[in-house]
């Protein structure tokens, strides 16, 4: 068994599975290769038509492939091969595309590659990852984020798409990705974690010599504040560079925020606010932040000696369980499932609603909990 789990939990685990599929078959039936994010009126809306460029455009292609795996239903992975196809004008465009390409060909190209061998997506893979490399700053060693703005930055969040270059080092034996993803993930160990385990969101350098000018706060509440998302993308970015390069201080980070992280999460008996150093009143909860962070956990779970796993394991299980508790929408007839995610603080209209992302990783972290996953990252 991968993670010790007691039988009750596997129970909860199995019926909390059955209710996800429930879902995931209707909306299915609703949605076919769109590209949900936030539902309106209970109703996914196609990003792809309006922001084909979209970071969240493929979740619902993740969860497909994670469904199809898990049952072997057609139906799951014929809509998701159409979702990635639909992606080929994204990259024949190039406008618009940043360094969340990890998120967008992760869980379409290389997911559709390693269940069913595509050659097709192979290359789709493999041209993605180029794009992403050609985003790397030598003056300051970072993976450039966004398009935006004056200031060059490197985000917490690009360590989820570094394994896509990983992945494209190890199907055609070059290093060089890998190489580059490394020298992104060392210098987020240098400069956006912070020694007592939490992370900041951003860094901002100076596009020229590489120095770091400044710290800002970024989707959490402020600067020096501690963004939840942010530290959850630190755990689980942190686990899979230790898993894709076996660098010992990766897997230090990883635990170094996971304990952190679980520390302010116990003190709120697992119910992830946006930012565990905002104000104490107004409460905003972003459960994308605690379904993410207990990903983290249960793939970090797999790095560490034995008497060490069922730390992040329970802690993994507890914070499913609140969630599915408390923060879920098990009606068919209504889509997504999480119904508190804040894709950030500042901004009300994207703040507790349900989105995609927070589902696709309650949906990875119940199936890794019953061993019916695979990886996507
Ligand atoms: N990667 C963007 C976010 O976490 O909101």
């Amino acid at each position: 068994m991968k993670y010790r789990i007691t039988g009750k939990e596997r129970e909860w685990a199995q019926q909390t599975w059955e209710k996800l599929e429930g879902k995931i078959a209707a909306q299915n039936e609703r949605l076919g290769s769109k590209m949900p994010y936030i539902p309106v009126n209970g109703r996914y809306e196609d990003m792809g038509e309006e922001h084909l460029t979209w970071w969240t455009n493929s979740f619902w292609s993740g969860i497909l492939w994670q469904a199809y795996h898990a049952t072997g239903k057609q139906a799951y992975a014929d809509n998701a091969a159409e979702a990635e196809a639909r992606l080929d004008r994204a990259l024949e465009e190039y406008v618009g595309l940043d360094h969340d390409i990890g998120f967008m060909w992760l869980h379409t190209a290389v997911a559709d590659y390693r269940l069913t061998g595509n050659e097709q997506s192979r290359l789709r893979g493999i041209r993605a990852a180029s794009v992403l490399a050609s985003r790397f700053q030598p003056a300051g060693n970072y993976f450039r984020a966004w398009n935006h703005g004056e200031d060059s930055v490197a985000i917490i969040d690009c360590l989820m798409n570094l394994p896509i270059l990983y992945w494209a080092s190890g199907v055609t034996g070059d290093s060089a990705w890998k190489k580059l993803a490394m020298a992104h993930a060392d210098m987020a160990l240098q400069e956006i974690l912070r020694p007592d385990g939490s992370s900041n969101h951003i860094v901002a350098f100076d596009r020229e010599t590489g120095e770091v000018t400044k710290k800002p706060g970024g989707q959490g509440y402020g600067e020096g504040s501690a963004w939840t998302r942010g530290q959850a993308w630190a755990i689980y970015g942190m686990a899979l560079s230790y898993k894709h390069t076996g660098k010992q201080e990766y897997l230090d980070a990883s635990k170094r925020t996971a304990h952190y992280f679980l520390a302010n999460a116990a003190l709120a008996d697992y119910d992830v606010v946006i930012d565990f150093r905002a104000p104490v009143e107004p409460v905003y909860y972003d459960n994308t932040a605690a379904a993410c962070a207990a990903c983290g956990l249960l793939e970090l779970s797999e790095h560490v000696p034995e008497l060490e796993k069922p730390l992040y394991v329970k802690s993994a299980v507890r914070l499913l369980q609140r969630l599915t508790e408390r923060f879920c929408n098990w009606d068919p007839e209504e889509d997504g499932i999480t119904t508190k995610g804040s894709a950030r603080y500042d901004r009300a209209s994207d703040r507790e609603v349900p989105i995609i992302y927070g589902d696709y990783f309650l949906v990875e972290g119940i199936l890794r909990l019953l061993e019916k996953d695979f990886l996507i990252w």
